[in-house]
């Protein structure tokens, strides 16, 4: 069965929600899906689902080297298909260079602990307050001052 997909523009999107509608009857399972019908992906959960992340709830960033073992479609940050974010590349380069020209000079903290993260959904998944980190000077930085 061919899928055809296509995002629904009367609709609040949202990037932790993708809004979709199937323009074609799909399957999923044993169930029939009309056509027409409006889902949603919950990228919020789907990024903690336990059977495609190892220990999704734990920060180990050695996931994206050592595994994946998840599905293509279980890791979406940047959607999926043909109306996917135009951006990615150049935003992961942004992230990258910006992160390694910090770390490079400097340690960073924890302070605010996630347990205490409260989030706000909003067009964009937002926290309710700010989340703070500390900068240390690296060893290195300190000596030359
Ligand atoms: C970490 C940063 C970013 C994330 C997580 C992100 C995520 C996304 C997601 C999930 C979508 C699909 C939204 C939807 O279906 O409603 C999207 C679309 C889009 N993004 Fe990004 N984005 C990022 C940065 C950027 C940057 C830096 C640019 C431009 C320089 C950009 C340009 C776009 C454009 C033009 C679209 C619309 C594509 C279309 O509808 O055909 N994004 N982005």
């Amino acid at each position: 069965m061919r899928q055809i997909r296509k995002n629904n523009t009367n609709i609040i999107k949202r990037k932790f929600l993708y809004v979709c509608e199937y323009i074609l009857f799909i399957f999923l399972g044993k169930y029939q899906i009309p056509a027409g019908t409006q889902y949603a992906i919950l990228i919020y959960d789907l990024h903690r689902l336990g059977e495609q992340f190892v220990e999704p709830l734990k920060f180990r960033p050695e996931r994206f080297q050592m595994e994946p073992t998840w599905h293509p479609y279980a890791y979406l940050p940047f959607s999926a298909g043909p109306r996917n974010c135009m951006g990615q590349k150049f935003a992961m380069m942004e992230l990258k260079l910006t992160l390694s020209a910090l770390l490079r000079r400097y340690r960073l903290l924890p302070v605010t602990k996630p347990e205490d993260i409260i989030f706000r959904f909003d067009y964009v998944l937002r926290v309710k307050d700010p989340i703070y980190v500390k900068l240390e000077l690296r060893s290195e930085d300190k000596l030359n001052r």
